[in-house]
């Protein structure tokens, strides 16, 4: 049977800037299961990383604030704890990794020591051993001459083991959930799919759950079992892998899909993208009455610009938020 790990209930967070209040999460849900994959994607700007800082309590406050909702970690709401009580789950129970490692790694401090920090905190284990079970890890994320490199610092590394090292100080407690918010974007595409490969291989023998950020969905149909999508603050679509790539309903979700770059097809050149959804996110201070997508949707009608759509459920575990489905008439064939 599946044990339910997360459950994020309707939560919001919003930002109070001089420029008004932004509505960076809007009313967002979604769980994952214990060892269960799931991606959540959409374009910069959507919610995507202040959803998941949200977890771990780590939106800077002020400007941000948790508005309402909850985020239920193996039965317990984290946004009832203290900062002492997610200090005690951070890096122990629910680890992070970010798209840049350099602004979390340390950079005055060598990279053995960061890596054994969790242990030491954690699992109270002295200097020595930490650093033994350190040399272990880094290893085992396949850091050449790992018990050598334990006196480097980050800056004598390159981009792909930084990221290594992150992964292995996220996974030296053994925990129950990673999340990684867009973990290989700044790597080349080789080493990113050496990462990604690490990441698979890592998850399999430590049974743990992973929630994956990412504006790449080549990168969530190899590695998730379900996809999220947020657009504007808001989840436009949640479904299974297979429904999102072969039943995808949501303008947003297709848009997403068209402008993903396939194997065998060309490249116009290095910046343009093919397929790219016109437009841009809105600017989420801004009070939109209607869909939040309706400006860049190339089906939007009436109904679309006046009220908002609520997500509704169109199959098993596939749920959407668009006017077409109450009005199937709207639909075209390529839709
Ligand atoms: N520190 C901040 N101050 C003000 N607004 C913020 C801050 N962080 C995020 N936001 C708002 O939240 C929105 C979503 O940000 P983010 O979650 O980082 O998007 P994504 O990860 O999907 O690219 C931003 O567009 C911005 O409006
Ligand atoms: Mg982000």
């Amino acid at each position: 049977m599946k044990t339910r790990l997360l459950e994020i209930e309707d939560l919001s967070v919003h930002f109070h800037t001089p420029e008004g209040v932004a509505r960076a999460v809007d009313g967002v849900g979604f769980h994952l299961d214990a060892g269960e994959t799931v991606g959540l994607v959409g374009e910069s700007g959507c919610g995507k990383s202040v959803t998941s800082l949200s977890i771990l309590g780590l939106v800077s406050a002020p400007p941000g604030r948790i508005e309402s909702g909850e985020i239920k970690f193996a039965g317990q709401n984290l946004l009832d704890l203290d900062a002492e009580g997610l200090r005690k789950i951070r890096g122990n129970q629910i680890s992070m990794i970010f798209q840049e490692p350099m602004t979390s790694l340390n950079p005055v401090l060598p990279i053995g020591r960061q890596v054994a920090e969790p242990l030491m905190l954690h699992r109270r284990l002295g200097k020595n051993d930490a650093l033994k079970e350190a040399a272990r890890w880094l290893d085992h994320v396949k850091i050449p001459a790992a018990e050598k490199r334990l006196d480097s610092y980050p800056h004598e590394l390159s981009g792909g083991m930084r990221q290594r090292v992150m992964i292995a100080m996220a996974m030296v407690c053994g925990p129950k959930l990673l999340i990684a918010d867009e973990p290989t974007t700044a790597l080349d595409v080789t080493i990113q799919a050496q990462i990604l490969s690490l990441m698979i291989r890592l998850k399999q023998e430590l049974d743990m759950a992973l929630l994956l950020i990412t504006h790449d969905l080549g990168v969530v149909a190899q590695m998730a079992a379900r996809v999220v999508v947020m657009y504007a603050g808001q989840i436009v679509e949640k479904a299974s892998v297979a429904d999102i790539f072969d039943r995808p309903f949501h303008p947003y979700t297709r848009g997403l899909l068209k402008s993903m770059p396939r194997i065998g097809t060309q490249q116009i050149g290095p910046k343009k993208r093919l397929n790219e959804i016109p437009g841009i996110v809105p600017v989420l201070t801004q009070i939109i009455t209607g869909c939040k997508f309706a400006d860049r949707c190339p089906h939007a009608f009436e109904t679309c610009r006046k009220s908002q759509p609520q997500l509704v459920t169109i199959g098993t575990g596939h749920r959407a938020r668009c006017w077409l489905h109450d009005y199937p008439e709207r639909r075209t064939n390529d839709i």
